[in-house]
């Protein structure tokens, strides 16, 4: 028996789930339930990643905690892991004081191993906001191709990588304000001293997928860069001890650690023996699953920080490429960012299981999510070829032999085919490579359906004397039935809990896939599964770009308030603002100007006294339509010769350059009342 620890990335809980994080943890949770059937100890261990800007500043928008957000996102994620069958055995956070402690442990750890220091770095700022910016909180033009709207570190368009500060007319994300560029001290982890000791690891691990040992292995030749582990105040996380909690650690210092604390919390739970993982010279196994965007943090400061603290490292770092959808990366224009609920909310999750388990293999490439091949390979798989044995052959079982199950094995050979490729296929899930187990489990299908086909028991049983046969294929085709359902079991578990039940069996168990079931009686059937109806898809991607333009709405409310924002000008002080007389004012008199295109002349009543003022509002307003009518004056502006007379002060009027708006007071305000 083999003790092995298994973990998935810890999901950012700033967001919901969509189908690209479930390719990474229905890969996972199919491996680890594989294992499981194998009857080693498997753990299976995740939790929310909790901390960083983003998180800090989506709550600070929404008024509540960053606590309350975390956990609220912590529910919904639990739900879609459950609702898509991906079944952990602990799910944790990396906020809360378990994960405080050994995070604090392991950095002391590194500053007495010399492997922390400190560095002055210079960042971009946003003074209005009083924060350092993280490269994606600053947008600008990109300032190699000049395309417009790109974010701090690299350009969408050209590829082209910079620092924030480079971009031209940069932004802050935050307040719409310039930001400036300010130095502060960082706390570094010396990465580049450890460079030989991760080579070693690397080298002596057999179980690196070789797209990550080329990865490492250009970063090792390019020379291994110090690694920045810290964040200025304010920051949502954990600060560094001995800074008085001006200094934070970076989000992906204690994500990582995450996983040990979880797993302790665990061990505590269910009375294991945490250490015997995590020492050095530990026996068990330990596997991290993540996407193929996240190789560096796995592959390199992992390993990295065990090391240098004295933990064991990872005998395996798995990663999955990307999910495309229709051949495209998931885009939120195209309308295929199809969120893990809205899924469920119209499919089963075995459906994506399953399809996910077709084209998973060892490497590293993208994972094309095809919709019409979607539908039409589960429904011809799943549907067509193992249910349809179940539901051909059920029939007769119950009909004309009473639920029993013959004891005589009609077609041993057939058995043998059947049960010959357990190893092969067992070697398949342990090497991650479902999408070979399923084309092995799919002819195995084909081959029990060529079975039924060649005996034909619908005409068999309409002559007399065929019973004896009839009764020895059904039993077969349902046996080999469960032999498959056995096979798919990690992959499909909703569709084999309904096989148990109409089997009439406890378990599936892997170790008895090739014992037949024999005078043995089975329940009645029922549907085990739908096909897929194309509408199902449509009414995804109908809810998908619905919810989509909710979203845009809400962006563009928000982006129009940073844009505001923008021209907010300096501060003043209530003298300041008191030191201007607005005054109410009656128009009297409206004329147009001669040589003036842009200009109304306005007489302007303030209670007995009259002011002239020259108003820039013509493109916007008739003079007729304005006597009579009141507005707000600043009657004790300096007087302005013009061209055309005397300008003696200046009415008031918003615009946003398209359209130009005169104030109004409401009913009642008198000509000369003060406006404060
Ligand atoms: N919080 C970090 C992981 C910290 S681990 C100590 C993170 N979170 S995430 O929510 O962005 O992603 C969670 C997992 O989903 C990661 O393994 C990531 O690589 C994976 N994926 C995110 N988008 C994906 C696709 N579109 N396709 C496939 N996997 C994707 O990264
Ligand atoms: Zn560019």
């Amino acid at each position: 028996m083999r003790n092995i620890l298994v973990t998935n990335a810890l999901p950012y809980a700033n967001g919901h789930l969509h189908l690209g994080h479930m390719l990474g943890y229905i890969q996972s949770d199919i491996w680890v339930r594989f294992q499981k059937s194998q009857n080693h100890q498997c753990h299976f261990v995740c939790g929310s990643d909790t901390h960083g800007t983003p998180i800090m500043l989506k709550a600070q928008k929404e008024g509540i905690r960053p606590e309350k957000l975390v956990a609220e996102m912590a529910q919904s994620h639990l739900n879609d892991f459950m609702d898509f069958e991906v079944e952990f055995d602990n799910y944790h956070s990396t906020h809360n004081t378990l994960n405080q402690e050994i995070v604090e442990d392991i950095y002391k750890k590194l500053q007495a191993n010399n492997l922390i220091e400190t560095r002055e770095i210079a960042q971009a700022y946003d003074p209005k906001a009083n924060m350092f910016l993280p490269d994606r909180f600053v947008k600008g033009i990109c300032p190699k191709c000049k395309a417009p709207d790109q974010y701090g570190d690299s350009c969408e368009v050209c590829s082209a990588t910079y620092s924030p500060l480079d971009l031209i007319a940069p932004r802050s994300v935050v307040t719409g304000e310039c930001p400036i560029e300010k130095t502060s001290e960082h706390y570094f982890f010396k990465l580049s001293s450890l460079s030989q000791d991760i080579e070693k690891w690397m080298k002596s691990n057999k179980a690196l997928q070789p797209e990550i040992n080329n990865k490492l292995k250009e970063w090792f030749q390019s020379g291994l860069q110090d690694w920045d582990i810290s964040r200025d105040a304010p920051y949502f996380g954990f600060p560094i001890p001995g800074t008085n909690e001006q200094k934070y650690f970076y989000v992906w210092l204690d994500a990582p650690m995450g996983y040990l604390a979880s797993f302790k919390d665990f061990c505590n739970k269910a009375g294991i023996d945490f250490d015997s993982y995590w020492k050095q010279d530990s026996q068990a196994e330990l596997y991290h699953f993540i996407g193929k965007d996240i190789v560096y943090f796995h592959a390199l400061f992992w390993p990295a920080i065990l090391h240098a603290v004295g933990y064991r490292t990872p005998t395996g770092v798995f990663a999955n490429g990307f999910l495309t959808i229709n051949g495209q990366k998931m885009s939120k224009s195209r309308g295929t960012f199809i969120s893990a609920r809205t899924y469920l909310n119209h499919l089963h999750a075995d459906y994506l299981r399953y399809y996910f388990a077709c084209k998973l293999t060892t490497k590293i490439d993208d994972i094309d999510l095809n919709l019409t091949d979607f539908i039409q390979k589960v429904n011809s798989d799943l549907v067509g070829k193992v249910v349809n044995i179940a539901s051909r052959c059920a029939g007769f079982i119950h009909k004309r032999f009473d639920g029993m199950l013959s004891d005589n094995v009609i077609d041993q050979d057939l058995v043998d085919e059947f049960t010959q490729v357990h190893d092969k296929i067992t070697q398949c899930f342990e090497t991650r490579d479902f999408a070979q187990a399923m084309r092995i489990i799919m002819n195995l299908a084909d081959k029990a359906n060529q079975f039924v086909d060649q005996h034909k028991p619908w005409q068999l049983i309409k002559e007399k004397g065929n019973e004896q046969i009839v009764h020895d294929v059904c039993s077969l085709g349902v046996n080999l039935f469960k032999i498959i359902m056995g096979y798919l079991k990690p992959v499909v578990p909703a569709l084999a809990l309904k096989a148990e039940q109409f089997l009439n069996i406890s378990q599936l168990a892997w170790a008895e896939i090739p014992a037949l079931l024999l005078n043995h009686k089975i329940n009645k059937f029922k549907p085990l599964l739908a096909r897929i109806e194309q509408d199902k898809i449509e009414a995804i991607l109908m809810e998908t770009k619905n919810m989509q333009a909710q979203q845009e709405k809400a962006a563009i409310i928000e982006a129009d308030n940073v844009e505001n924002a923008l021209d907010i000008a300096d501060e003043i002080a209530i003298d300041d603002f008191m030191k201007v007389d607005l005054r109410i004012a009656k128009i009297i008199a409206a004329d147009h100007v001669e040589g003036a295109d842009k200009l109304l002349r306005l007489m302007l009543d303030l209670g007995g006294l009259q002011k002239q003022v020259f108003a820039g509002i013509k493109s916007a307003y008739n003079p007729e339509d304005l006597i009579g009518k009141h507005t707000v004056m600043v009657a004790n502006l300096a007087p302005r010769k013009m061209r055309f007379g005397l300008s003696e002060g200046m009415v008031l009027a918003a615009g946003d350059g398209k359209g130009l708006y005169l104030l109004e007071p409401h009913e009642g305000a008198k000509p000369g009342m003060r406006v404060r």
